[in-house]
């Protein structure tokens, strides 16, 4: 606690200078608290500690009413501090980047270029290397050279609309002459440097309001502020290193008004337009060319003057990116090789159970708060018990070593035993769930988890399942703070996702109604509704993966999506498979590539528990859930099963696979009565004998590279 802290003095007791001091304190803290928890998603104070803040505030205020500051916490509605933006649909989605750690993970993302374009082992790949900046990211879309709207990346798909801040920022130019697309948008990364950070925090110190926790969380906390006067008194900066919607592109980004032909060349452009674009961006021929620029700017890092989290490596050539394509949220040709985390050591306060959706048990590490290159930590993933128990051998009380690598949550690598104290007793995994019901745990044989045998009644898991329901990549129903979900839960308002659709209607019935509990208003309450509203209609990929059902992530649950297309068909044949467990649909469902008998498996034990199956039933019913846009349904391949097989020489495997996706295949990894059409090349097999016993068409990849280019006159073929 601050040396000023009055929170031991009566309210009534209070003088006025004092009530004015703790009210400031108050107001800071709070912020804090708000940030950490709706911005970071990271709550750095439990309910209660957080509560008992917002109701000395209160209480104040009652008492001194005249004292009541503009910044107050009790004007500000909680979960509303990211609203006041419009919301802005990106033409082309903001991508992010696979990761790099060490070299031979460079080395293999050359090989797999290789591979993908079927380019001989020695070929050189040009390869542009640039830092990678540690700020956010940014959109700015440009109409005949004048600039009409920033917005910042939000989930990728939507983002903010921040085009009044972006407008206060000397180095982005307002418009822009010279062989301009009738639309370019440009993207890059917002940061602010090191120096402005100091001199920020130093005048936030002064003015007794928050201070920042790293020049990251400046830069966002200055471009997202309501009052573009406050984001032009910040000092932010710019570097930019691509390209979104651009006049007549197609919908990977290329073609159209895209007319220069690698990234280097894109660069001279945007300089030539006056965009600030990083200094150190270097075409490099050679791998030993690009590690040794990866080695210089590791070494160049602490004396730049903003932070970088690694390095970027992008293939130069477009004719190449375009062919390489994406790979669910990032580009094949692009990488980030990330530097080594930072580290620092502390002393571990606890060892706290999470329980997490689907009755998982993961033990977390309270730490005695310490810095870790720029930003505090509190709390670390401990991963399983085997990581404390036999790993780390990791004791209440031992001082250990931390790190953090970029964005990823924080993690205990070592432990000092040499500075344990005697007698500091070992830690053993938990008997009975820490959830109210206290039922037993189980760990089954050859597994790594321990999990609550609760199921769908142990409370904790009712709360992260409707965690992960309303998260991001998930439903994405914007207002639902995870404290707002807890204190619903704990209120019987909310127990499963369908009652997250039923919450509107039942607000006259609970106590007190949504828009007269603290921090709640008319406005607030609004627009929750208004977003729980709003995704009333999604998609399935999205809905399928909200589900939370086990080993279920994100992208199983895209490729769920395109191989059923609706959610009755993919309900109808899941439900087939629980009904004659080895029969057509189970085939089926085994035979989508990258879904193993695991996935299969828990999907199976998912609609074979009548109480998920019932709560699916209802969602369906409840919710519009768009069937997934076929790729394109006019091609000769679209809807149609095909299987490769033998190698492929011109193409590679993956990018044949790709392409016929784009042009509305099914891929699948086994030949059946279904496969319409097989491809083989040299060395194809069994696969190739079963097609011609079943009489399904064979064709060579000569074939197939001309049935992509020569559509029509192939039809009869299938
Ligand atoms: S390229 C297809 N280049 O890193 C283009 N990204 O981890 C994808 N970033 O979302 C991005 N510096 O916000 C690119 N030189 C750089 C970058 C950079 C920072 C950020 C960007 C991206 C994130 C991915």
């Amino acid at each position: 606690m601050a040396k000023n802290d009055l929170r031991g003095v009566a309210v009534d007791e209070l003088t006025p200078p004092d009530a004015a001091v703790e009210l400031e304190i108050l107001a800071a803290e709070i912020a804090a608290a708000d940030a950490a928890y709706y911005q970071d998603d990271a709550p750095s104070l439990s309910d209660a500690a957080y509560d008992a803040l917002r109701q000395r505030n209160e209480a104040i205020e009652t008492l001194f009413p005249k004292l009541i500051r503009k910044d107050s916490p009790s004007k500000r509605v909680g979960a509303g501090v990211a609203a006041g933006f419009g919301k802005v649909q990106h033409c082309l989605p903001m991508l992010s980047l696979g990761n790099a750690f060490s070299d031979e993970d460079v080395a293999e993302f050359y090989d797999r270029i290789r591979r993908f374009l079927s380019l001989p082992a020695n070929d050189a790949v040009d390869i542009v290397v640039e830092p990678k900046i540690d700020g956010l990211s940014i959109s700015l879309r440009y109409e005949d050279g004048v600039l009409v709207r920033g917005a910042t990346r939000g989930d990728g798909r939507e983002g903010e609309d921040v085009t009044a801040n972006i407008r206060t920022m000397d180095e982005i130019p307002q418009k822009i002459s010279g062989n301009v697309p009738a639309v370019l948008e440009v993207r890059g990364e917002v940061f602010m440097s090191k120096a402005d950070f100091l001199s920020l925090n130093q005048r936030q110190e002064d003015a007794g309001a928050k201070l920042f926790a790293n020049p990251r969380n400046a830069a966002a906390g200055s471009l997202r502020q309501k009052d573009p006067a406050v984001t032009a008194s910040r000092p932010l900066k710019i570097f930019v290193y691509a390209w979104g919607d651009v006049s007549g592109v197609d919908a990977l980004g290329y073609g159209g008004d895209v007319d220069w032909p690698d990234q280097g060349t894109f660069y001279e452009r945007l300089k030539a337009w006056g965009f600030p674009v990083n200094p150190y961006a270097k075409v490099c021929i050679t791998l030993d060319e690009t590690l040794a620029l990866y080695q210089k700017l590791g070494a160049d890092r602490a004396t730049l003057d903003y932070d970088i989290d690694g390095v970027v490596y992008k293939v130069n050539r477009l004719d190449w990116q375009e062919r390489l394509g994406f790979v669910s949220r990032a580009p094949r040709w692009a990488i980030a090789h990330k530097f080594p985390a930072e580290k620092a050591e502390t002393i571990l306060n606890d060892i706290v159970i999470q329980v997490g959706r689907t009755g998982a048990l993961t033990p977390v590490a309270e730490l005695e708060p310490v810095n870790v290159g720029g930003v505090v930590v509190s709390r670390a993933t401990l991963h399983n018990e085997d990581e404390v128990v036999t790993r780390l051998d990791a004791r209440v009380g031992d001082r250990v070593i931390i790190e953090r690598a970029g964005d990823v949550i924080p993690k205990i690598v070592e432990v000092l035993k040499e500075k344990r104290t005697e007698g500091a007793a070992s830690w053993a995994p938990p008997s009975v769930c820490p959830c109210p019901l206290k039922t037993t745990t189980v760990r089954p044989e050859g597994e790594a988890v321990r999990r609550c045998s609760g199921g769908m009644e142990c409370p904790y898991q009712q709360v992260a399942r409707l965690k992960h329901f309303v998260s991001r990549d998930a439903l994405d129903i914007e207002g639902f703070g995870s404290r707002t979900i807890e204190a619903f839960w704990e209120e019987g308002v909310l127990k499963t996702p369908v009652d997250i659709f039923l919450l509107e209607e039942k607000d006259g019935t609970i106590d007190p109604k949504l828009e007269e509990r603290e921090g709640w208003g008319d406005t607030s309450a609004n627009n929750l509704f208004e977003s729980i509203r709003r995704r009333r209609t999604t998609d399935l990929g999205r809905f399928i993966y909200a589900l939370g059902i086990r080993q279920v992530g994100l992208t199983t649950a895209r490729d769920l999506a395109r191989a059923y297309g609706s959610v009755d068909v993919w309900m109808r044949q899941m439900i087939a498979i629980v009904e004659d467990p080895l029969g057509e649909a189970f085939q089926d469902l085994s035979d989508i590539d990258g879904i193993g008998p695991a996935v299969v498996a828990d999907i199976v034990a998912f609609f074979g528990n009548p109480e998920s199956r019932a709560d699916l039933d209802q969602l369906a019913s409840m919710l519009e859930i768009n069937p997934v846009e076929q790729a394109s349904n006019d091609t000769v391949i679209s809807g149609k099963v095909i299987v490769f097989t033998g190698n492929m020489e011109a193409m590679g495997r993956s990018e044949a696979k790709a392409k016929a996706e784009t042009m509305g295949a099914k891929v699948s990894g086994s030949v059946s009565k279904k496969t319409d059409l097989v491809i083989a090349g040299p060395g194809a097999g069994s696969k190739r004998k079963k097609a011609e016993e079943l009489g399904v068409s064979v064709i060579s990849e000569q074939e197939w590279l001309d049935l992509l280019s020569n559509k029509n006159d192939q039809l009869r073929l299938l």
